[in-house]
């Protein structure tokens, strides 16, 4: 598993008013906006292009555009849907996908209570997005979902991540090829599977607590 941290100020800067508890939701929900697209950004160094011939009103020349089958983009619900719109911003032509992760009160597992996907996966980029990378459960959960369709190459994109979480991902994932973003590497969790010291719930910050 490849793992990236931003270290830019741009995003320390707007990841610092989210992290702000008296930052409202609106603004909440604007800057996570923003921020993902700047992660999105970094995320899509990899990105599959095949060359195409254009011409300019100069000459002809040769350029690149984004593959087929078009990148797919997976917000994981109901948090990674605020992620969206700065991801599509910067991948318009992207196809969307959902998937939903609850964890099962029984067994403590996290399982898929919704998801709306192709059924095969395997010749697509996946980007799958995520706020809050915590205990990793539910994002591992999704990636391994993801190669269960026949997925070869998923990044995940964060805001922020714990160390516990990157470690259970890299458990996770093994050796396949994954690539995980995040905006910020946080010190730890608390005993309530809080980051720390984090932004709170991110679900609440950015929908209110339903
Ligand atoms: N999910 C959140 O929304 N916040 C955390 O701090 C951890 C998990």
């Amino acid at each position: 598993m490849r793992l990236h941290v931003a270290d830019h100020p741009l995003i320390t800067h707007k990841l610092t008013v989210l992290r702000d508890k008296s930052t409202p939701s609106p603004v909440f929900r604007q800057l996570t906006e923003e921020l993902v697209t700047l992660l999105a950004y970094e995320a899509t160094r990899n990105v599959q292009v095949e060359s195409v011939e254009i011409e300019t009103p100069v000459t002809a020349t040769t350029g690149v555009r984004i593959s087929e089958p078009r990148p797919l983009v997976v917000p994981i619900l109901r948090a990674g849907l605020g992620m969206l719109e700065g991801m599509v911003k910067l991948l318009p032509t992207a196809e969307v996908g959902f998937l939903g992760m609850l964890r099962n009160e029984e067994t403590l597992e996290p399982a898929t209570y919704a998801e709306r996907l192709p059924d095969d996966l395997s010749d697509r980029q996946c980007f799958v997005l995520d706020p809050m990378l915590a205990t990793g459960g539910s994002l591992g959960a999704a990636v391994e979902f993801l190669f269960a369709r026949g997925a070869q190459d998923v990044t995940a994109i964060c805001l922020l991540g714990a160390p516990e979480g990157v470690a259970s991902m890299k458990r996770q994932v093994g050796d396949r090829d994954v690539t995980l973003v995040l905006g910020a590497l946080d010190e730890r969790l608390t005993d309530k599977g809080y980051i720390f010291p984090g932004l709170g719930d991110a679900g609440d910050r950015l929908y209110g607590t339903v």
